[in-house]
C-alpha cells in the first residue's frame, strides 16, 4: 500500500521453504510445498489463488495454529529476524496481538459467545495498551466506529450471535487492528463485505500502515482487491507459489500461464464482489493427486512433455519469479491485451 514511499526495505517476516503436510487417510501428504516469501515493513504482500490452493494453511502455519497431531511443518519462519519455528507455544502466544495479529477467515469461531462484543474488544485493548476498563471500552467503541459498525455505542453491548456475518467480520478486524500489530495476517478479511465497506476497511488498513509501518499479508482470491492493496503478490496454485512479483509488473506482464489465466478471467468494468472471476477450464488437483511435475500442466494450454518434470521457481528479474519452465518460449500477453 506504500508503494510510492522511499522506505528502505526492512523485512518483518521472512519465510523460507515452508512445507506443510496433513495426515490424510493415514498418510502424511504435502498440502503446501516450498513456499518462500518476505514481507517488508509498511508493505503489503497479497497471497492470491483459487479455493483450496493453500492460502489459509500457509497463513495459519506461520503462527503454528494448525492442529498439531494432524499436521506438521518444515522450513524457516523469521519474524523481525527471530526464528519462530523454534519458539515455544508460550513465546508465540506472547507475540500475538501487538507483534503478529491475524484476522481469520471464519470469524465466528474466534469470538466468545458469552461476552459482549464491546467487552471482548476492550479486553484486548486493555491488555495491549494498558488502559483502564472505562478507557478501554471507549477505545473499543471508537474501533467499532472505525470499521463502519453503525451505532457502535449501542452495538458494543450486544453479543456475537446478534451480529450478522459481515458485522462479526468487522468486529474481528477491529480487534486485530486495535493492538496495532507490527505484522497483520488478514485471511479474506473483506470477502463477506459489500464493496463500500470493503473500500472503507482497505483505507483503514492503509492508514495503519502509514501510521506505524505495519507489514500486511493480505489473503484474497479477488484480483481487483490485489490491485488496490498490494505492493507485491504471491500467486498460489495447488500448494505452491507459482509466480511472485511487484504488483504492477504482475498485472502488466504475468509470467506464468496460471496468472495470465486469472487476469484474463477478471470481470471487466467496475469490480463487483460477487462476480465469479475464475474461469480457467478444469479444476485444481487435490493434495493426494498433485502431479509430480508442474501442478498446473493438466490445465495449461502451453503444456508439453517438458512440464512432467518438477519445476523450481525461476528468476525473471531480481524480484520477479515464476514456476514455469517454458516461460521464455511462450508469449502470455498477446498484443493489445489489457488486464486492468
Ligand atoms: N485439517 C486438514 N486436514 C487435511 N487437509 C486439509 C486440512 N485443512 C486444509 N486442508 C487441505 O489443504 C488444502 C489447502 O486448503 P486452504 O484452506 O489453505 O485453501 P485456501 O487457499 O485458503 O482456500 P479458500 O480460498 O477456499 O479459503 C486443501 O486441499 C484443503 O482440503
Ligand atoms: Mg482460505
Amino acid at each position: 500500500m506504500n508503494r510510492h514511499s522511499n522506505q528502505t526495505s526492512n523485512p518483518v517476516l521472512e519465510v523460507d521453504d515452508l512445507t506443510v503436510e496433513f495426515k490424510i487417510r493415514g498418510q502424511w501428504t504435502p498440502v503446501v510445498t516450498d513456499v518462500s516469501f518476505s514481507v517488508q515493513q509498511g508493505q503489503t504482500l497479497a497471497l492470491v489463488g483459487e479455493s483450496g490452493s493453500g492460502k489459509t494453511v500457509t497463513s495459519m502455519s506461520l503462527m503454528r495454529l494448525l492442529p498439531p497431531r494432524q499436521s506438521r511443518a518444515t522450513g524457516r519462519i523469521r519474524f523481525e529476524g527471530q526464528d519462530l519455528v523454534t519458539r515455544s507455544a508460550r513465546e508465540l502466544n506472547a507475540l500475538r496481538g501487538d507483534g503478529i495479529s491475524m484476522i481469520f477467515q471464519e470469524p465466528m469461531t474466534s469470538l466468545n459467545p458469552a461476552f459482549t462484543v464491546g467487552e471482548q474488544i476492550a479486553e484486548v485493548i486493555r491488555r495491549h495498551r494498558g488502559l483502564n476498563r472505562r478507557e478501554a471500552f471507549r477505545a473499543a467503541v471508537d474501533a467499532m466506529d472505525s470499521v463502519g459498525i453503525p451505532q457502535p455505542g449501542r452495538r458494543a453491548l450486544g453479543y456475537p450471535h446478534e451480529f450478522s456475518g459481515g458485522m462479526r467480520q468487522r468486529v474481528m478486524i477491529a480487534i486485530a487492528v486495535s493492538c496495532e500489530p507490527r505484522l497483520l495476517i488478514a485471511d479474506e478479511p473483506t470477502t463477506a463485505l459489500d464493496v463500500t465497506i470493503q473500500a472503507q476497511i482497505l483505507d483503514l488498513l492503509k492508514d495503519l500502515q502509514q501510521a506505524n509501518g505495519m507489514g500486511l499479508i493480505f489473503v484474497t482470491h479477488d484480483l481487483g482487491v490485489v490491485a488496490e492493496v498490494a505492493d507485491s503478490v504471491a500467486v498460489m496454485y495447488a500448494g505452491n507459489i507459482v509466480e511472485q512479483s511487484p504488483v504492477h509488473e504482475l498485472f502488466a506482464k504475468p509470467r506464468h500461464p496460471y496468472t495470465a489465466g486469472l487476469l484474463r478471467s477478471m470481470p471487466a468494468g467496475p469490480r463487483s464482489g460477487d462476480v465469479p472471476i475464475f474461469s480457467i477450464s478444469g479444476a485444481p488437483p487435490r493434495p493426494v493427486d498433485f502431479p509430480s511435475g508442474c501442478r498446473f500442466a493438466p490445465r495449461c494450454t502451453y503444456g508439453t512433455t517438458e512440464c512432467s518434470e518438477p519445476v523450481a521457481l525461476l528468476p525473471i528479474t531480481e524480484d520477479h519469479t515464476t514456476r514455469c519452465t517454458r516461460v521464455r518460449e511462450i508469449d502470455l500477453r498477446p498484443e493489445g491485451t489489457q488486464y486492468v
